[in-house]
């Protein structure tokens, strides 16, 4: 059995050579990528990757959650027919040492073909936690989902935030995510708190690198 150390992707990410070549490329945030960008970057637009769906499935032990009470934060799930919208954000190879910090939890750099809302397509990188990484946690009902969000606390937050900062940078960009609205519902009606409200999580006006250097948060 793989301990959660082993869930730590740095050393396995730093070997993922397929853009290395480039000097520019491609990168696919779908979760807390599109609305905490604390990493510098050229240009961004919105995008959609096809066959993959966004699922509350990742277990965080190292951002809002802890090694004893997880939280759960999203990765994505093969599914054929299925589009994912997120944002694209065009980045310098250097970038990915503060990303794979980021990231290290289990998720491992993948290729993936994005389509922007406004032009052709791309081939860009994306963080996937897999479910074979020690850190996944995999299905479970919405109720039982929103409960574990809404208790877990880590070094970047409560998760609610992740989850709620979340919902609304998908509104803003018009993407519907029937999990990802449910699960916002369950938590704001069933898991009630007087420290969040859904009207603190607006979009985040976001810049090219005000938060840079903040490695921690996610
Ligand atoms: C992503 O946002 O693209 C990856 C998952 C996360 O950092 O929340």
């Amino acid at each position: 059995m793989q301990s959660l150390h082993e869930a730590d992707t740095i050393v396995r990410n730093r070997a993922m050579n397929y853009f290395a070549s480039h000097q520019r490329l491609w990168l696919f945030g779908y979760g807390s990528l599109i609305y905490k960008v604390d990493f510098p970057f050229l240009q961004r637009r919105p995008a959609v990757i096809r066959g993959w769906e966004r699922r509350f499935w990742q277990g965080s032990h190292d951002h809002r959650g802890t090694h004893a009470a997880p939280g759960r934060v999203v990765t994505l799930v093969e599914s054929e027919d299925a589009l994912c919208r997120g944002m694209a954000f065009e980045i310098t190879p250097d970038v990915f040492e503060h990303l794979d910090h980021r990231e290290k939890n289990g998720y491992l750099r993948e290729v993936v073909d994005l389509q922007f809302d406004d032009g052709p397509g791309e081939e860009a990188l994306v963080y996937i936690a897999g479910p074979d990484n020690p850190a996944y946690l995999g299905p479970a009902s919405e109720a039982a989902i929103a409960r574990q969000i809404g208790v877990s606390v880590g070094p970047s937050g409560p998760n609610r935030d992740y989850l709620l900062r979340l919902a609304a940078a998908l509104r803003a960009l018009g993407a519907l995510d029937p999990h990802v609205f449910a699960l916002e519902e369950a938590l704001l009606t069933q898991v009630p708190s007087s420290l969040t409200t859904p009207q603190e999580y607006g979009p985040q006006p976001g810049n090219k690198c005000e938060q840079y250097g903040e490695r921690d948060g996610r």
